[in-house]
């Protein structure tokens, strides 16, 4: 259902950037709205980490992850995209660039920190490709070298958004956590179960982590369905986002 429902709409085309700073639809009003909020969030220079979450794969993790990271550029802000999803590497696809020499390269001592960060062909944008397969998540995420690659780019950097795998599928967001200061999660209207919501959000408390925001996706305006989670539609950022635990 809720893929016919993007089809149906060009302004939906998954898998792709459709951030346009010149445009003001409601899609780029929207991905503008959640960047505001990350702007403000951002005021604060020791919180820059974003972990991009849902409860399960599809919910458009990645593409809320690179439309951000393309909206937050054009607002002048050095930006990079991290693929932590090492099963689902998705990231490097939008900007049409090839999985290879990434992430996984550098860990493995293959490549030095500069060849795993990539410029894209937008303002201010990077991305940090998955690169070489990784086998042990957790073993990595918890590694010094992979604290201290996070530590650089909170140093290079504006925004940090790591791309990560759903909550119900692995633990590794228990790890990723670790590295961020917080986590945009994403909810696909009309596609993910409400008991699969509150599970995830649930295991996030529970571990202390902090939701800063919550994005609905798969949202259409031409529909009158606005899931039966939460009341609202396309970005959405919470009251009191950095307050909740
Ligand atoms: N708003 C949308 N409308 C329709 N399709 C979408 C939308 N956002 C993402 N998609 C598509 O849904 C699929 C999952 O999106 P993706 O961002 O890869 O999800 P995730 O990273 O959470 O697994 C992709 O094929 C993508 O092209
Ligand atoms: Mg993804």
């Amino acid at each position: 259902m809720s893929s016919k429902l993007g089809k149906k709409n060009k302004l939906l085309r998954g898998d792709s950037i459709v951030y346009d700073v010149n445009n003001h639809n409601w899609v780029n009003e929207s991905i503008n709205r959640l960047k505001d909020n990350i702007l403000y969030w951002g005021l604060d220079k020791d919180r820059k980490v974003i972990q991009i979450e849902s409860s399960v794969s599809g919910e458009a993790k990645t593409t809320t992850a690179v439309n951000l990271a393309v909206a937050l550029g054009a607002s002048g802000k050095k930006v990079i995209v991290v693929d932590l999803d090492f099963r689902k590497p998705r990231v490097h696809r939008p900007f049409l660039i090839e999985n290879v020499g990434g992430l996984g390269d550098y860990l493995l001592d293959k490549i030095p920190f500069e060849k795993a960060i990539k410029k894209t062909s937008y303002d201010n944008v990077y991305i940090c490709n998955r690169g070489s397969s990784i086998q042990s998540s957790s073993f990595i995420l918890t590694s010094e070298k992979m604290s201290d690659f996070i530590k650089h780019l909170r140093e290079e950097f504006d925004f940090v958004l790591l791309d990560s795998p759903p909550v119900l599928m692995i633990s590794d967001y228990i790890h990723i956590a670790r590295l961020s200061d917080g986590v945009v999660f994403n909810v696909a209207s009309g596609k993910t179960k409400k008991n699969q919501v509150k599970e995830a959000i649930n295991l996030l408390k529970m571990n202390n982590i902090k939701i800063i925001g919550a994005v609905f996706t798969f949202y259409n305006p031409d529909s009158s369905y606005r899931g039966d989670y939460y009341g609202y539609g396309k970005y959405y950022y919470n009251k009191g986002y950095g307050d909740e635990k």
